[in-house]
């Protein structure tokens, strides 16, 4: 049933508060020199002192509680020791956790030491942003599933740049990945229709060349073929009568 329940909305909402906590602290840990295995590691001993279960780590086999995918790596990059950040990299990091067996999922990015970025890159990020807030104003009862998905890709193209059709957002609740899937772009006024207690968790990706990726060698490592910079931002979100209410979010 896609319908939570009062307590498994109570959980998740502790669950996004809890990790949106944490995620404040994530830009005192992301500067030049430490490697992605040590921000996985930071965020291992938080998730811990806050109660919350990794949804990634043993999940088909992955072994860390982070995805942190770097420059031209879209998602599920495998943190490493080999992996150092540098001034300007664009860091995106994407933790799923569970509070009491009930999960939420965010992901965030950071610019590596940059004080003023380029117009460029600004850009960039400030669109992935306003994707996921265009797809996340749609999230209302009685619109469809994939007004989401338009919405997000009306904005991504509307800047020319692309959005990454092999990966989508999803449904999620006691598990990490719940149907239905919810793509970054689609055709408005279709799909499922929408209705209070559904959660989402709306994740557009977006790259600045063409928007085809493929999956390195470590089955894990997405990266745009075209090896353009890529973004992604994800939130989850409960639909509720009043509207959207995104729950990896502080005071709101
Ligand atoms: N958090 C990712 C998502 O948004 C997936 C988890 S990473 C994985 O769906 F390695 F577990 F797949
Ligand atoms: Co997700």
């Amino acid at each position: 049933m896609m319908i939570k329940s009062k307590d498994a909305i109570f959980k998740m909402k502790t669950a996004g508060k809890l990790l949106a906590e944490i995620f404040e602290m994530v830009p005192s840990v992301i500067k030049p020199g430490v490697t992605t295995l040590m921000i996985d590691q930071w965020i291992a001993g938080q998730l811990k002192v806050n109660n919350l279960v990794s949804q990634s780590k043993g999940y088909m086999g992955y072994q860390h509680v982070s995805c942190i995918s770097v420059n031209q790596v879209v998602v599920h990059g495998v943190p490493s020791s080999q992996v150092i950040l540098k001034q300007g990299d664009l860091v995106k990091v994407d933790v799923c956790a569970a509070w009491k067996g009930y999960c939420a999922d965010m992901a965030r990015a950071y610019l590596v030491d940059v004080q003023e970025p380029t117009v460029e890159i600004s850009k960039f990020i400030a669109t992935a942003q306003q994707a996921l807030q265009a797809g996340i104003d749609q999230a209302v009862e009685g619109n469809r599933l994939f007004d989401i998905s338009y919405a997000i890709q009306q904005v991504a193209e509307k800047q020319g740049y692309g959005i990454v059709r092999d990966f989508a957002g999803h449904g999620i609740g006691k598990k990490m990945h719940e149907e239905p899937d919810v793509p970054n772009f689609g055709k408005k006024g279709t799909g499922m229709m929408l209705r209070a207690g559904m959660t989402f968790a709306i994740e557009p990706m977006i790259t600045v060349g063409h928007y085809d990726v493929f999956v390195m060698k470590d089955e894990w490592t997405v990266q745009t073929t075209d090896q353009s910079l890529a973004m992604h931002v994800e939130d989850t979100i409960l639909i509720t009568e009043n509207g959207p209410e995104v729950l990896t979010r502080l005071q709101g």
